[in-house]
C-alpha cells in the first residue's frame, strides 16, 4: 500500500492565520506538530516513510520538506505540482509517480488522504485503513464515512447501500449539495458525509478516470515526467466530482473514531482543551469572567472582560472578533477583503 497525502490546498476558512501562502495544513494549533505532521504519524502505524508520497504545490516544499523531518518521515517522497488543479490531477499525477518511479503494480493499493483533518484515535483509524485496503484490493473505491449530525454543505454526502464487507456499495454519492438536500440526507438516516479519504488500487483508479473523467486520464496515461510538464493542461477539478459522483464502483466503510475537518474557528474551538470556564486560551491572554470563548494570541496580550461566546484571533497584522457559530462567515470577510484589493 502506498500512501496520497494531499497537502497543496490554499483554503482561506482560517482567516487570519491560515493564508494562501500558509494553508491549515501547516498550522501547529497545539503549538505541537502541524495537521500535516500529525497526518503523516498517524500513517506511520501502517505504512513505511517510503511508501508515503506528499503531493503538494511547489510554493509549498520547504514548509512540506520541514513537517516530514518534525514528523520522523524525511524518507517520505514529495510531488511537486506546477499549477494547482484540484485534487483530482494532483491524485492521477501521485498515482502516475508510484507506478513510474516507485515500481508499484496495478493491484496496489493507493490510500488517499486530506493533510487538515484531525483523526484519532489512531488503533482504530488503522483498523479501518486496513478494511478499506481489503475493499480496495477487491476493485473498489472506497471512501470514509462518517456519520452526520447537521446538514452541513461543504461536504460530500455518501448514500449506503447493500451490505459490503465491512462496510457497504454506495449508491449515490453528492458532493456540496445545498442546504435543503443536506437537510433530506440528514433526515434519511444512511447517509455519511466524505471524510475525504479514498483507497483503490491504482490500476481501478486509471479504469475509473478513464470512464468518469477521460480528459484526465489521456494526459495521466503518460510517463510521470511528461504528464508533470503538461500538469497545466490538466481541468481543475477534484476527485470527488471527478470520480466519486460518476463512478459504479464507489463503496463506503463507516469511520466511527473521531474527525473533524477543522474547516473554522467554531471547530478549533471545539478541538482544543478548555479550562473550567470552557474557554480554549493560547499565547498571552489575561481573561476575567470570560467563557467559552477562544482566545488566540500571537505577538500581544489579549485582555477580556465578561466575553461569551467570542472567538479571538490575534496575527501580526489582524485581529479577528467574531460570535461564537458565525465563524462560518470568514470566507465572506476574505471575499470582502479581496474585493478592496
Ligand atoms: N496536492 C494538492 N493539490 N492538494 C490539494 C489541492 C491541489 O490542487 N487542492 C486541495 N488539496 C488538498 C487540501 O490541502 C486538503 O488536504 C485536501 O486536498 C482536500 O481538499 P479541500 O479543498 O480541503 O476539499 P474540501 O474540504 O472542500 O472537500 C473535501 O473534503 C471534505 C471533508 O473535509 C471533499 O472530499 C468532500 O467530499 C469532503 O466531505
Ligand atoms: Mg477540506
Amino acid at each position: 500500500m502506498k500512501v496520497i497525502i494531499l497537502a497543496g490546498g490554499g483554503g482561506t476558512r482560517l482567516f487570519p492565520l491560515s493564508r494562501a501562502g500558509f494553508p491549515k495544513q501547516f498550522l501547529k494549533l497545539d503549538g505541537g506538530m502541524s495537521l500535516l505532521a500529525l497526518t503523516v504519524k498517524r500513517f506511520l502505524a501502517v505504512a513505511r516513510p517510503a511508501d508515503i508520497v506528499v503531493v503538494t504545490n511547489k510554493d509549498y516544499v520547504h514548509h512540506v520538506k520541514a513537517e516530514l523531518a518534525a514528523a520522523g518521515a524525511s524518507d517520505a517522497h514529495v510531488v511537486l505540482e506546477p499549477a494547482a488543479r484540484n485534487t483530482a490531477p494532483a491524485i492521477a499525477l501521485a498515482a502516475r509517480y508510484c507506478l513510474d518511479e516507485l515500481g508499484a503494480q496495478p493491484g496496489e493499493v493507493l490510500f488517499v488522504t486530506p493533510s487538515d483533518h484531525i483523526v484519532r484515535p489512531v488503533e482504530v483509524f488503522g483498523r479501518s485503513v486496513r478494511q478499506a485496503a481489503e475493499l480496495a484490493a477487491a476493485g473498489r473505491i472506497v471512501t470514509f464515512g462518517v456519520k452526520p449530525d447537521k446538514p452541513e454543505t461543504g461536504y460530500g454526502y455518501i448514500q449506503a447501500g447493500a451490505k459490503l464487507g465491512a462496510g457497504f456499495a454506495v449508491d449515490s454519492f453528492k458532493e456540496k449539495p445545498d442546504k435543503a438536500t443536506a437537510e433530506k440526507y440528514l433526515a434519511a438516516g444512511n447517509y455519511y458525509w466524505n471524510s475525504g479519504m479514498f483507497a483503490f488500487t491504482v490500476g481501478c483508479l486509471m479504469d475509473e478516470l478513464k470512464a468518469c473523467q477521460p480528459d484526465i486520464y489521456q494526459l495521466a496515461s503518460r510517463p510521470f515526467g511528461e504528464v508533470l510538464a503538461d500538469f497545466a493542461l490538466m481541468p481543475d477539478i477534484s476527485i470527488d466530482y471527478a470520480v466519486a459522483e460518476k463512478s459504479k464502483k464507489v463503496a463506503v466503510i463507516p469511520f466511527t473514531g473521531y474527525w473533524n475537518d477543522i474547516g473554522s474557528w467554531d471547530a478549533i474551538y471545539e478541538v482544543l482543551d478548555k479550562d473550567a470556564d470552557g474557554n480554549a486560551v493560547k499565547g498571552d491572554c489575561l481573561a476575567l469572567d470570560c467563557s467559552s470563548s477562544l482566545l488566540l494570541g500571537h505577538s500581544r496580550l489579549i485582555a477580556g472582560i465578561g466575553l461569551e461566546d467570542v472567538l479571538v484571533v490575534e496575527t501580526d497584522d489582524v485581529i479577528l472578533v467574531a460570535k461564537k457559530g458565525e465563524s462560518q462567515k470568514v470566507k465572506d470577510l476574505v471575499a470582502e477583503l479581496k474585493a478592496r484589493g
